[in-house]
């Protein structure tokens, strides 16, 4: 996308920095404030373009607006983006710190209208350093007063996802169905353990050696990366970077159903008609993956305990049930009738704001 495109798009707001001196640039995306302050995750990456880093911000910005409004939370929804300039694995302490360091003062001169977390390449540890500067961030470590990791939650609620998608495509229970993983990161490895003790079979892939060594000490099949979108399943679970499925993908994929807890998993638009046309009932990511947003702000805004944590969370099985049966009462996509739920939502909002 070129940068005059990405400046186009229709969110609140857009704040951008550039570190000479570390090479990383930054930004923050505000898609929509109308539920309460935008909220949504810090992702630290390396970008082929600045244009391709705003792209992105937005594009996961607008997801967490969807994700808030669908799943009921006083949120609205934003995103930061750390277009890091090596790997992260190659960059030291010392820069990282002064990395975050300047990302706290940006979310800090937005005053509350944005909050962070953790996204890919971003963990507790490195909220911590961010609270340090600026108060706006959720998942610091317990130890700090925090919520702590939202990958486990969001593991929760991809399970739930499945056992409801499962139950509607008319494929039972999860015990003895194909369940093909992709990422086994803080999110996969845990759909994994959990769609094991349910009686799933595993088929797992991911791009570092440590993680399929571990995925072959429990017994789980390895499929190759580049043989995923080839090999047959009842569920593909996209849960490692997005834009995973566009038209082609979506035209040959040999699965019943898509659940997973990547952000953004359909990469254009006319992908979901075609996964509709084949029969493959697509679960909504921002539906799908909301168990991390449940953990964070039912934690840190609501004061919601555990139990009502996990609670809410299983409950993404019921918005999908109710997702899906629009979608087939409408003969629309799924993304378009999750898309509609949360707009209804807002709308009502934004209805309730100006009486
Ligand atoms: P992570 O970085 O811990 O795990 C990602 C895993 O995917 C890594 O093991 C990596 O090696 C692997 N991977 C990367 N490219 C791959 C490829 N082409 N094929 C196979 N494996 C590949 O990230 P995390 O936290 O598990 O998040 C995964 C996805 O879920 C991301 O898209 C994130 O935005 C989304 N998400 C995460 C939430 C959370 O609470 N952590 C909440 C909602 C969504
Ligand atoms: N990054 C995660 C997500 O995409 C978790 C998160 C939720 C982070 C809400 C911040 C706020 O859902």
């Amino acid at each position: 996308m070129s940068l005059h495109d990405t400046l186009r798009w229709q969110g609140e707001l857009t704040a951008t920095r550039h570190d000479p001196q570390t090479g990383a640039s930054f930004v923050i995306r505000i898609s929509s404030t109308s539920l309460g302050p935008a909220a949504g995750g810090t992702r630290a990456a390396q970008y082929a373009s600045f244009a391709d880093a705003l792209a992105d911000a937005g594009k996961l910005a607008d997801a967490m607006t969807l994700k808030m409004a669908v799943s009921n939370l006083p949120m609205g929804g934003g995103k930061s983006v750390i277009a890091l300039p090596a790997p992260r694995k190659d960059i030291d302490q010392a820069t990282w710190n002064r990395i975050l360091t300047l990302h706290a003062e940006n979310i800090d001169k937005l005053k509350g209208n944005y909050w962070t977390g953790p996204d890919v390449n971003t963990n507790s540890a490195d909220m911590d350093t961010l609270s340090e500067t600026t108060k706006f961030v959720f998942g610091r470590s317990p130890e700090r007063g925090g919520a702590g990791s939202s990958a486990f939650n969001t593991s929760l609620g991809v399970l739930a996802a499945m056992k409801a998608t499962a139950a509607y495509r008319g494929l039972g229970t999860l015990d003895g169905l194909r369940v093909l993983i992709q990422g086994l990161g803080a999110v996969g490895s845990g759909v994994a353990r959990l769609a094991a003790d349910a009686g799933a079979r595993l088929l797992v892939s991911d791009t570092d050696p440590a993680r399929m060594a571990w995925a072959q000490q429990r017994g789980y099949t390895v499929v190759g990366v580049d043989e995923i979108l080839r090999t047959p399943c009842d569920i593909f679970a996209p849960c490692a970077m997005g834009a995973v499925i566009g038209t082609d993908v979506a035209a040959e994929l040999p699965a019943s159903a898509v659940v997973g807890a990547a952000n953004n998993i359909l990469a254009d638009d006319h992908a979901g008609a075609i996964l509709r046309e084949r029969g493959i009932l697509y679960a909504p990511d921002f539906v799908a993956n909301a168990g991390g947003a449940f953990h964070l702000v039912g934690r840190e805004v609501l004061g919601w305990g555990r139990e009502t944590v996990e609670e809410h969370t299983r409950g993404i099985g019921d918005i999908l049930t109710e997702v899906y049966t629009l979608a087939e009462s409408s003969g629309i996509t799924t993304d378009l009738a999750a898309r509609a739920v949360a707009r209804t939502r807002l709308e009502t909002s934004r209805a309730e704001t100006a009486a």
